[in-house]
């Protein structure tokens, strides 16, 4: 990532971030309705589980421009999926939802180069906790 997409994703992710909650219900309706067997992973009452997530983006995106310094952190989440039953193929459709749910929440802020900037992101941070946690990373789509 570069040095302008770390700061696209920081200033667009503290817009959502004011709607967080709503946020976080849009991502994970779209999550279910787009693999919806990975609905029986997650407890059936989400209240918590939206908070923990937006929590854990706020760190993470805040991280950007010190990578190393969530990094630990990251493995040790990524670790901890492996026992929520998440597989790597997995990992790109949860980051289309949070794309898709981003580009609902910033309407006409959600550009081309914020949608570059994020998936560059999600992929940086999806592509380490599936080395991790798996051991090699997935494709690039
Ligand atoms: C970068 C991507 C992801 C992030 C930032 C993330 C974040 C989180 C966080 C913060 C939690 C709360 C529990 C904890 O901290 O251990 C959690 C739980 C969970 N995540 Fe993820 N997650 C990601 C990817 C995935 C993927 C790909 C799946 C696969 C379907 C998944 C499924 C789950 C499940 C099933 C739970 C546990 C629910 C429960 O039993 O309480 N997550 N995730």
């Amino acid at each position: 990532m570069t040095p302008e997409q770390v700061q696209l994703v920081q200033q667009s992710f503290a817009r959502v971030s004011p709607i967080a909650d709503q946020a976080a219900v849009l991502f994970y309706d779209r999550l279910f309705e787009i693999a919806p067997q990975v609905r029986t992973m997650f407890p059936a009452d989400m209240t918590e589980q939206r908070r923990k997530l937006m929590a854990t983006l706020a760190i993470v995106v805040n991280g950007l421009s010190d990578l190393p310094s969530i990094l630990p952190a990251a493995s040790a989440l990524a670790t901890r999926h492996v026992a929520y039953g998440a597989r790597p193929e997995h990992y790109p459709v949860v980051g289309s939802a949070l794309l898709w749910t981003l580009e609902q929440g910033l309407g006409d802020g959600w550009t081309e180069n914020v949608a570059d900037a994020w998936a560059a992101a999600y992929g940086t941070l999806s592509g380490f906790m599936i080395e991790q946690a798996y051991g090699r990373p997935l494709a690039a789509e």
